[in-house]
């Protein structure tokens, strides 16, 4: 879509132009209460994140019978908060800013990214209406018999398809298996052939295209839409997705409240989100923002390469591409050329802003986390660790915090950085990021 740069503002835009990070403030972010937003002409609030919510916990005894490595948590798929004081002084930011915390969804079981939260809330929910529907379950069942016979033969006549650059297909194409459903992966020139390989171990079709993101996704729309028994997990456009990871939201409140972590106020919580196509991040931005009100400041991460959420904020509909950027990053999770424009309507209230980070600092931060904290993840889930550093350290951060009136309550604030894949790396794959990495931050 053709695009006038010229309304733009062109010194953000010169700066996106040449690759150069970049930190953005939302101008529309509302100080107001945003108890429900209208997605796709339909009000979400608390109640559908409870609802999301309630649907994981029916669900965690059978999911803990279909996978080994979920019976200690008792079918609950969850990552932990952690403290991160070496990584806070490994990136120069004093106590004068508040302290940093870690959210790991890059340890996240079954699907090893963040991607899990959405994509398996979507599989369960097509599952259970199935089952409903079949008369196989009712409200106060034991959802442990959907591993029966009876229910696998139904799910088995169904097909689960979605398009992905590697981590959505991972956690959709692992779930709809385990369940029983045929399982097809549509995945881009980006994603790593270790993902496609461990989908194809577990009995999923793998289509690979040579095209990008956006175009693996509407492959996948096109063959699904013509068969009646295919059902399309679709990133650019599902409400079931953003819902599955917005609760995420009230399992961190939990986590916050053990730790004696409070926000309000006098004690402000900023998130910093990997964004790809946007639904994951704005998930959780939402469901925190439910349960924070403005205290929780969102800040979406994306490459430079990559900043589809920052150009479709700046200019609605139009892509990566339009600005005359490659969308070529390492950052395989993020390599998305235009973003959802579901999860842009639900941020523009929500958002506080949007920075973007080189592949460089990527892996200089990957390598610095292991060091600090000894972390293992992934490239793109190295981009939130950018976040405290352009806002506390660079100019336009500064004076951001300084309009919001944030900075005189700064040392009391909370930096949540979201860690969001990595589990599942090769570790000879791991062994060159980490290398690349130390190479880089000396
Ligand atoms: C590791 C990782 N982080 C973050 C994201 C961003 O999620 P979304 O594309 O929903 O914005 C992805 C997407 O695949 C990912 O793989």
């Amino acid at each position: 879509m053709p695009i006038d740069i010229s309304k733009l503002p062109s010194q953000l835009v010169n700066d996106m132009q040449a690759a150069l990070p970049v930190f953005w403030g939302n101008p529309e972010r509302s100080n107001e209460a945003v108890t429900q937003t209208v997605v796709d002409g339909r009000a979400i609030s608390l109640a559908d994140v409870s609802a999301a919510q309630a649907r994981f916990e029916r669900f965690a005894p059978l999911l803990a019978r279909l996978f080994p490595e979920l019976q200690p948590s008792h079918g609950r798929i969850e990552s932990a908060l952690l403290g991160a004081p070496d990584m806070q002084r490994a990136l120069g930011m004093s106590a004068e800013c508040g302290s940093m915390w870690i959210k790991a969804d890059h340890s996240l079981p079954v699907a090893g990214s963040i991607k899990a939260r959405g994509g398996i809330h979507e599989v369960l929910e097509f599952a259970e209406s199935l089952a409903l529907e079949h008369g196989l379950v009712s409200a106060e069942s034991d959802y442990g018999v959907l591993a029966d016979a009876s229910a696998r033969a139904l799910f088995g006549r169904y097909q689960v398809a979605v398009g992905s650059t590697g981590n959505l297909g991972l956690s959709i194409g692992v779930m709809a298996s385990a369940l029983g459903f045929r399982a097809a992966v549509h995945m881009s020139a980006d994603a790593k052939e270790w993902k496609k390989a461990r989908l194809r171990s577990r009995g999923v079709e793998v289509v690979e295209h040579t095209g990008d993101y956006a175009s693996a996704v509407a492959a996948g729309r096109r063959e699904a839409d013509a068969d009646p028994y295919c059902y399309f997990v679709d990133d650019e456009r599902s409400l079931s997705l953003m819902l599955g990871y917005s609760a995420a939201a009230l399992h961190l409140r939990d986590q916050f409240d053990a730790a004696g972590v409070r926000v309000d106020a006098a004690h402000p919580l900023f998130v910093y989100l990997p964004c790809g196509v946007g639904g994951a991040p704005a998930g959780i931005a939402f469901g925190l923002r439910q349960l924070y009100g403005p205290h929780v400041h969102a800040f979406f991460a994306e490459p430079t390469q990559s900043p589809c959420f920052l150009v479709e904020m700046l200019s609605p509909g139009a892509s990566v591409y339009d600005i005359g950027l490659t969308n070529r990053t390492e950052a395989d999770g993020l390599a998305v050329p235009q973003a959802s424009e579901l999860a842009a309507q639900a941020m523009r209230p929500i958002l506080d802003g949007v920075f973007t980070v080189a592949d460089d600092t990527l892996f200089a931060d990957l390598h610095r986390v292991r060091e600090t904290e000894g972390l293992r993840i992934e490239p793109s889930a190295a981009a939130g660790f950018s976040g405290p550093r352009m806002l506390t350290g660079t100019e336009a951060g500064r004076a951001w915090l300084r309009q919001h009136e944030l900075d005189r309550v700064l040392p009391h604030a909370t930096h949540l950085v979201w860690t969001t894949g990595g589990l599942f790396v090769p570790p000879e794959e791991y062994a060159r990021f980490a290398e690349r990495g130390a190479a880089l931050a000396g």
